[in-house]
């Protein structure tokens, strides 16, 4: 690398017009960056507005295929389903998991059918099933790791039955991305990608996110036992070599703003696609320093979303994608 000195070198030459700025940017944002992460609920024709997360609601079957279309016509080339399960549903064995006709796999079908340019992706984890809140199913208040797997299976291959183009498994447990590739292969499901959220961080940043699948009353203690501690960087790399061995197609770090550190160490160690996932709790403080009028809310959003291209990521999860999707029009 040279620099040379002043006044041979002036910095401020290449930042003079617009015209000059774009062209010596290093990195980009675009629309093909975009996974829109929806929260879906039972009913019709019907959104519930979640209030830790302004401008972001729970969309009912009909609602969340509109929303697609939305986004489809966009351009976004990726939405993610998480489901708000009626408490009445949730039970100790999580058996609404796997049902083949549980709120996620029938929007997945719905979407399928009216938006099939759109891909899908479905989140794999207990916790919007699980009486306790937990992302494994729990045995006296320990989570059973091997169990949990097999519960994770049996919902991976019920996701990919339904039409899902990406599984996300966000629950954690060792092992799991070994059994779901060799169940979906077995299942001849062999084209389904796992995206697997490799570094997932134990974070206050998921709070919103817990309201708005109705999971925070429940849930007992904290996640530590499974998702990373935040002191730990070697960990994720570990993590992520780990997963990609056993069958990910793609891999995630999450939180994504706190954690930029970790999306640049791992996409310049592995070839393989990096997601970062611009979670519910930097979504909420980006919105309400926004409404308070104590930043430029768009303004934040673009900048934060440039800073994951920047530190090497390929696709964003944000509930932002349609806003930005707007915006680059
Ligand atoms: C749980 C899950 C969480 C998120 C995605 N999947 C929360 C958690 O681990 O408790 C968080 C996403 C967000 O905060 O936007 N399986």
């Amino acid at each position: 690398m040279t620099t040379g000195s002043f006044p041979a070198t002036r910095f401020r030459r290449t930042k003079r017009t617009d015209a000059l700025r774009r062209l010596v940017r290093e990195s980009t944002l675009t629309v093909d960056d975009l996974i829109w992460p929806i929260f879906i609920r039972d009913g019709q024709d019907d959104d519930t507005p979640v209030p830790s997360m302004p401008g972001v609601s729970r969309l009912t079957l009909d609602r969340a295929v509109a929303a697609a279309e939305d986004a489809a016509a966009l351009g976004i080339p990726a939405i993610c389903l998480f489901p708000y399960i009626d408490t009445s549903l949730k039970t100790e064995l999580c058996e609404e998991a796997w049902n083949p006709d549980n709120l996620s796999n029938r929007v997945t079908r719905a979407i399928k059918a009216a938006v099939p340019e759109i891909a899908i992706m479905t989140d794999v984890a207990l916790d919007p099933y699980n009486i306790n809140g937990h992302d494994g199913l729990v045995k006296d208040g320990v989570i059973l790791n091997d169990e949990s797997v097999e519960a994770l299976v049996k919902m991976t291959l019920a996701q990919a039955e339904a039409g899902a183009d990406i599984i996300g498994p966000s629950d954690m447990m060792d092992g799991r991305i070994g059994a779901m590739r060799s169940a979906l292969e077995t299942a001849g499901h062999s084209d389904v990608c796992i995206l697997s959220y490799a570094a997932k961080y134990a974070s206050a940043f998921y709070g919103p996110f817990r309201d708005a699948v109705g999971a925070s009353g429940l849930l007992v203690g904290d996640k530590k036992t499974y998702q990373m501690d935040p002191g730990n960087a070697d960990e994720a790399l570990r993590l992520v070599e780990r997963d990609l061995r056993e069958g990910a197609d793609m891999v995630m770090v999450k939180p994504g703003m706190p954690y930029l550190d970790i999306c640049r160490a791992v996409s310049d160690r592995f070839s393989a696609p990096v997601t970062a996932y611009q979670v519910s709790g930097e979504y909420a403080m980006i919105k309400g320093a926004a409404e308070r009028g104590w930043i430029d809310g768009d303004k934040a959003m673009m900048e934060s979303l440039l800073a994951f291209k920047r530190a090497g990521c390929d696709a964003i999860l944000t509930y932002f994608a349609c806003d930005v999707a707007r915006a680059l029009r």
